[in-house]
């Protein structure tokens, strides 16, 4: 990894890392998209990856792939002792207290489906309360609307304000005696609004409902201490934290882990199998069946490994930086109006053009080399709150500097006049 203690250009002065050598570990950005330099501003669906990640996936297929927990041999047991370690840099990154806590998951949506199915069905009952918020990312609204319709549970929504903020008081009222989980996002997807996670947890908690946090967005741009939240379940996935597609995290509290029921069954979560009956595995093994995915667990811990390199604390001051930046370029744009404003906001600029389609414009810019997401983000309930069928949505990471956004408000403004 090249990033150093230094940096060199207007905005960035104050960077406590070197943005143009953190640039570099991204071999992706140094492409051209159509004859223009790559702006890649699509982070909120996938970040990059540095070449500390690409090659510690590599070196693994080359050196050490093999089964985990399941060979006696020499490559088996490398395999198994790195997909460990992974695991343990996952739990020091958010301050689990057990590797047992750390669940490998595909990725967000089946961590959260995790926990509606396991602990929904072992703990939940009819007319017990589920409650979400009215910016929730789709895998965090179907999966509870489905195991409401199953079991007879009542799906409450936290409203938001017209800044895309939730409605803290509104939340206060919708807790009561009945509310058992409260799943809630930390940061949302199509918005960037940050939610106040640790007082809705200490809310929760004093009803006795559990909480589950979708740090799918938060998870690269934030510090996330499960501990100092006391959060019971925190959901995330590796691609959306400069690592690979298809490997995920679950956090769970240990005991509520213990009293859940296994999610899937097959290999590698049982201790004895016979006709008579079968007895699971301890955890985290008892919900992890099948043979997981340990080349991008391995590759998750580089990711983490690099972002803990550089200093989360560090990546988040950049990005506000840039946000900052963004906003205010953006706004002095004709006709521009930024969909999500909350006070409490970190790396997503969703707009809209007068007279402008999402659709067209996320074309044009794609013909200028500025890659964005146009379209409902996956949060239709947002998009109808606000009134919109789709944004155009920039959203950072931390390789993003304000020549990227320079980038974009001129392909913006040479794209809305064409439209117009
Ligand atoms: N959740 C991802 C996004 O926001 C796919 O784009």
């Amino acid at each position: 990894m090249n990033a150093s203690l230094s940096s060199n250009n207007s905005l960035e002065n104050d960077l406590a890392f070197d943005i143009e050598a953190v640039r570099r570990d991204f071999p992706i950005l140094s492409q051209s998209i159509s004859g223009h330099p790559l702006v890649y501003l699509d982070n909120g669906a996938s970040t990059q990856k540095p070449q500390c990640v690409i090659d510690t996936v590599s070196n693994y297929y080359e050196n050490d792939n093999a089964n985990v927990h399941r060979g006696i041999h020499e490559l088996s047991q490398r395999a198994t002792d790195r997909f460990e370690a992974a695991r343990s840099t996952v739990r020091k990154f958010i301050n689990a207290e057990s590797d047992a806590e750390i669940i490998f998951t595909s990725g967000t949506t089946e961590a959260i489906n995790l926990v509606a199915h396991s602990y929904g069905l072992g703990h939940l009952s009819k007319g017990d309360e589920v409650l979400i918020s009215a910016m929730e990312h789709h895998s965090n609204i179907v999966p509870w609307q489905l195991l409401s319709q199953q079991m007879g549970l009542e799906l409450k929504i936290i409203p938001i304000t017209l800044a895309g903020e939730l409605d803290y008081p509104a939340f206060l009222e919708l807790l009561g005696p009945k509310t058992k989980l409260l799943a809630i996002t930390q940061l949302s997807n199509a918005l960037g609004s940050i939610t106040p996670l640790k007082e809705m947890i200490d809310a929760a908690h004093a009803v006795n409902a559990k909480v589950l946090v979708d740090g799918a967005q938060a998870i690269a741009h934030t510090k996330v201490d499960v501990r100092a939240l006391d959060c019971d379940f925190y959901a995330f996935s590796g691609h959306k934290i400069f690592s690979p597609t298809g490997i995920g995290i679950l956090y769970g509290k240990r005991e509520l882990l213990e009293s859940m029921p296994p999610y899937q069954s097959g290999g590698d979560m049982i201790k004895v199998v016979s006709f008579s009956g079968t007895t699971f595995n301890e955890l985290p093994y008892k919900f992890e069946a099948g043979t997981p995915n340990i080349a991008g667990s391995i590759g998750l811990a580089a990711g983490i490994d690099y972002v803990t390199k550089l200093g989360i604390e560090n990546i988040a001051a950049h990005e506000h930086t840039v946000l900052e930046y963004a906003t205010e370029k953006m706004l002095a744009i004709d006709g521009l109006r930024i969909i999500g404003t909350a006070k409490d906001k970190a790396g997503v600029l969703s707009f809209e053009i007068d007279g402008v389609h999402a659709a067209d414009l996320g074309t044009l810019l794609d013909h200028q080399g500025v890659a964005v997401r146009v379209g409902h983000h996956c949060a239709m309930p947002v998009m109808e709150f606000f009134g919109v069928s789709s944004t155009t949505r920039a959203s950072l990471a931390l390789y993003n500097n304000t020549a990227d956004i320079d980038a974009l408000v001129t392909a913006t403004v040479k794209a809305a006049e064409m439209l117009a």
